[in-house]
């Protein structure tokens, strides 16, 4: 039998991403609707270990809905992946009364979750996927990837037309250290002539291949999209591969980095992240536990921790198959 849920702990962890603040109103206004306690967790595993807890109440929560990142602030915890740090934030948690956790985050978050709640049965956890890589299984989108690529694809416009008006060569790097999904979708979406992510392994001289054949029809732009975490290097790295066999091109690079985390989200991460919050809250009410929230075809779903950080998404591949006839 779990016991009533009387108070909730709230955090997010990991790299922020914009929407997490829709998601965490969401889950407080449910909460209140329950008759719930909501308990803010600030700085994520961090603020846990240290009980860095805060009773979150309206005016916490009051005009969040359009801005980026997190209210509660977030961290990557090194202390969290110790037995010792973890048994800190159990210790936290008693003491606090806290009967039941919601974790905003991607996979790194997912993983603590997953031992935390092998370690502390008792502690039932959901998650909400939050990072604006969209690399977890078991969900088609994560809050924030919406606005993460159509902020990538602004950036990406921007570039064609200083890179169109003087016929350049240009390297830009995207965020994403183990996912291509961002570098996909701002790719296509801005007829990049290649595009380089860690799901695939790189061959320097097809991609020398394909910015020659721009060359030489053309002589005009050529964009290549790099995900930071190819298997080829970076942006720089790659361009100096390049460089060093094909160079008719003027060439630039560019590196996009965290403007791609910020800025207010989209519709979709508002509408997005306001479901994931309630349904996570309703799953812990419904007795479900140690599971993410996700949304798959519509539908919410429900999928284990270490399932969502291991297995893979098949959505890269259909993008991938496209993108070969329209480059
Ligand atoms: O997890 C989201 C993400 O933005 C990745 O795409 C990127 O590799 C990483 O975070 C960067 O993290 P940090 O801001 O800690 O350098």
């Amino acid at each position: 039998m779990m016991k009533k849920i009387k108070k909730l702990g709230i955090f997010c962890s990991g790299g922020d991403s914009p929407g997490m603040n829709a998601c965490i109103r969401a889950i407080v206004k449910t909460c209140q609707k329950k008759q719930i306690l909501p308990i803010g967790i600030y700085r994520g595993f961090e603020g846990l270990i240290d009980g860095d807890f805060k009773e979150l109440n309206n005016s916490d929560i009051r005009n969040v809905l359009y801005q980026g990142g997190t209210l509660l602030k977030t961290a990557r915890s090194k202390r969290f992946l110790t037995p010792e740090g973890r048994a800190k934030a159990y210790e936290k948690i008693q003491y606090h009364q806290i009967d039941a956790l919601i974790a905003i985050g991607g996979d790194g978050t997912a993983k603590g979750a997953h031992v935390f709640s092998q370690e502390y049965p008792d502690i039932p956890i959901v998650a909400c996927p939050g990072t604006i890589d969209n690399d977890l299984f078991g969900t088609d989108y994560t809050i924030g990837f919406d606005t993460a690529i159509n902020t990538t694809m602004q950036a990406i416009d921007k570039i064609r037309d200083t890179a169109h008006s003087h016929d350049r060569l240009f390297f830009i790097e995207v965020m994403g250290k183990d996912a291509g999904l961002i570098a996909l979708y701002a790719g296509i979406a801005t007829g990049a002539e290649a595009i380089l992510i860690p799901e695939t392994t790189t061959n320097i001289n097809e991609l020398i291949q394909i910015i020659r054949h721009r060359w030489e029809t053309q002589k005009t732009s050529c964009i290549v999209v790099v995900a930071e975490g190819d298997d080829a290097g970076g942006a720089f790295e790659i361009a100096k591969k390049v460089n060093e066999q094909f160079n008719a091109y003027d060439t630039r690079i560019s590196i996009l980095g965290h403007i791609q985390r910020g800025g207010s989200p989209t519709c979709t991460d508002r509408i997005n992240a306001s479901l994931l919050g309630f349904h996570a809250v309703k799953a812990l009410l419904d007795g479900k536990k140690n599971v993410m929230v996700g949304i798959l075809k519509n539908e919410i779903s429900y999928t284990e921790f270490d399932k969502a950080v291991k297995e893979k998404k098949s959505q890269y591949l259909q993008l991938l198959e496209t993108f070969q006839y329209l480059s």
